[in-house]
């Protein structure tokens, strides 16, 4: 089967297993070396229905545009599909919380048959929340940012290159230099 019909057809199987959920889906160019796993989709993402497009987003197209990469170019997932909500103690209203553990747990699945049909040469986890999905011991963003790690999944070996969330950068300003110091030696091995 071509990629496209596979990719689909995971993309339905998601869909009917979460159709009580507004599950934002995969986007981007399905024949890309380089797949970038993001949390789970926030607000403005589940409202315009694609992966990284609200705050964080803005980020995140700051990093692409470092690594002079068109977002067209890569393909963007998210670990969790839908958005992780609670009630916000303060104003009563809905706001973000991060994944369970179970939330990452179901979704591993589909998350690793993404990554067969996409078959890229790198792997890209944006903070813990990929990383607890793609590694089996407990790692920490903060000790394995900016390394390149090769990993099993189903057999098959990947490279993996860990970055913090692009929202890290947003509440701990003195990540920045980090940040762009790990960009910077991305760029040199895509
Ligand atoms: N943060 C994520 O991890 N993914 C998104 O799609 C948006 C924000």
């Amino acid at each position: 089967m071509i990629k496209k019909q596979r990719i689909d057809k995971l993309n339905k199987k998601i869909l009917e297993g979460y159709s009580d959920k507004k599950v934002v889906l995969g986007h981007g160019n399905i024949n890309s070396s380089i797949i970038l796993i993001g949390e789970a989709p926030g607000s403005k993402e589940v409202e315009l229905n694609k992966p990284f497009v609200g705050q964080a987003g803005k980020y995140f197209d700051d990093f692409l545009e470092i690594l002079e990469i068109d977002r067209e170019k890569v393909y963007i997932t998210n670990t969790v599909k839908y958005r992780p909500t609670k009630k916000s103690l303060k104003t009563e209203g809905v706001v973000n919380r991060p994944p369970t553990k179970k939330e990452i747990e179901s979704f591993k699945e589909y998350l690793f048959e993404e990554i067969d049909i996409i078959s890229p040469s790198i792997i890209i986890p944006l903070g813990n929340t990929p990383l607890k999905a793609l590694f089996q011991e407990e790692h920490k963003i903060s000790e394995v940012h900016g390394s390149l790690f090769n990993i099993l999944i189903n057999n098959i070996e990947y490279n993996v290159f860990p970055l913090y969330h692009p929202a890290a950068v947003i509440y701990r300003r003195e990540l920045k230099k980090v940040y762009i110091d790990d960009l910077k030696k991305l760029k040199k091995i895509i």
